[in-house]
């Protein structure tokens, strides 16, 4: 499998790291529009590859998509990230120019790549490339909810004094803080409902904060996070390249699933070759729905600001 990111700041350079460490993929173009930035990452990257024990090649691109053709993925993290205090809807205007102009370029050269949007409002940035391309849904993956479940995870180990892989949860919705919808009366300790050992109380606080995870990482980092972002997109991406058809909540277009329509939104998908092969339709509560139909009308406002 051949695979594209464009963008090697730290979202893009993690993305690349993560997918070539865990092997799956024969080559890995890391694409930025610095002149020599993405030839250093990938450099750099390569001489960890004796070290880390992969055989993914990675090769670095100054704006030349020629060096991305042919890719079976192409993720794009290009665009400004926020700034501490700011919103991923404030980055619409300028961030919406450059997705358009790099969805289009990847195409150019690889008419059959499956898109993973990562740049912000992720949401609106993957409906924007499902209108401009033409795409057919499979093959527009917006990541979010793979991110916010992991954050998700986190805050819910710590709650229970449990290791993370003795927990499971999920977050559907938009990949914002007020949009994003953690299911935390579905969220389980082997198997077992998190309200059999914490209070309503602690699984509210467990909720806010991770709504919040992206926003708490910009306070204390200065700018965006990286290394669980491109963990994330490792994970997808390998779900692709493995056809391994498991489930993530992802960002996908909606023609009435969920009652809902013409908008990208967080949903449980089963990801395999041919992309989002599945949106799966879980039962919700009335809450949930409740919380889903908010996010969703937040995310269309944001749409709204689109010059499509
Ligand atoms: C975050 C960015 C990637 O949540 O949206 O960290």
């Amino acid at each position: 499998m051949k695979v594209t990111v464009v963008g090697a700041g730290a979202v893009g350079a993690s993305c690349a790291e993560y997918i070539a460490i865990k092997d799956f993929a024969s080559e890995v173009v890391i694409l930025d529009i610095k002149e020599g930035f993405a030839e250093g990452k990938a450099m750099d990257l390569m001489q960890t590859a004796s070290l880390n024990g992969f055989d993914t090649k990675i090769v670095g691109s100054t704006n030349d998509y020629s060096k991305t053709a042919g890719s079976d993925v192409c993720v794009i993290t290009s665009g400004i990230p926020r700034k501490p205090g700011m919103t991923r809807e404030e980055l619409i205007g300028i961030n919406a120019g450059i997705v358009k102009t790099v969805s289009s370029n990847l195409l150019k050269h690889s008419p059959n790549t499956i898109i993973i949007v990562v740049s912000n409002p992720m949401d609106t940035m993957a409906y924007l490339v499902h209108k401009t391309t033409g795409l057919p849904k499979n093959r527009v993956i917006g990541m979010g909810g793979a991110l916010d479940s992991a954050r998700f995870k986190y805050r819910l180990a710590e709650a229970l004094g449990a290791p993370i892989s003795d927990v499971d949860g999920m977050v559907i919705g938009g990949h914002s803080d007020k949009g994003m919808v953690p299911l935390i009366e579905k969220a389980t300790r082997n198997s077992v409902v998190v309200s059999e050992f914490i209070s309503k109380d602690r699984m509210q606080e467990v909720v806010e904060a991770t709504k919040v995870g992206g926003a708490t990482l910009t306070g204390l980092l200065g700018t965006s996070a990286w290394y669980a972002p491109g963990a994330a997109v490792s994970e997808l991406v390998k779900a692709i390249a493995l056809d391994s058809k498991k489930m993530f909540p992802c960002s996908a277009l909606l023609e009435g699933e969920y009652g809902l329509n013409d908008l990208s939104i967080g949903v449980p998908c089963v990801l395999g070759a041919n992309g989002i092969e599945k949106i799966v339709e879980i039962s919700l509560t009335d809450a949930e729905k409740a919380k889903l139909a908010e996010s969703a009308e937040g995310v269309k406002k944001t749409n709204g600001l689109l010059e499509l």
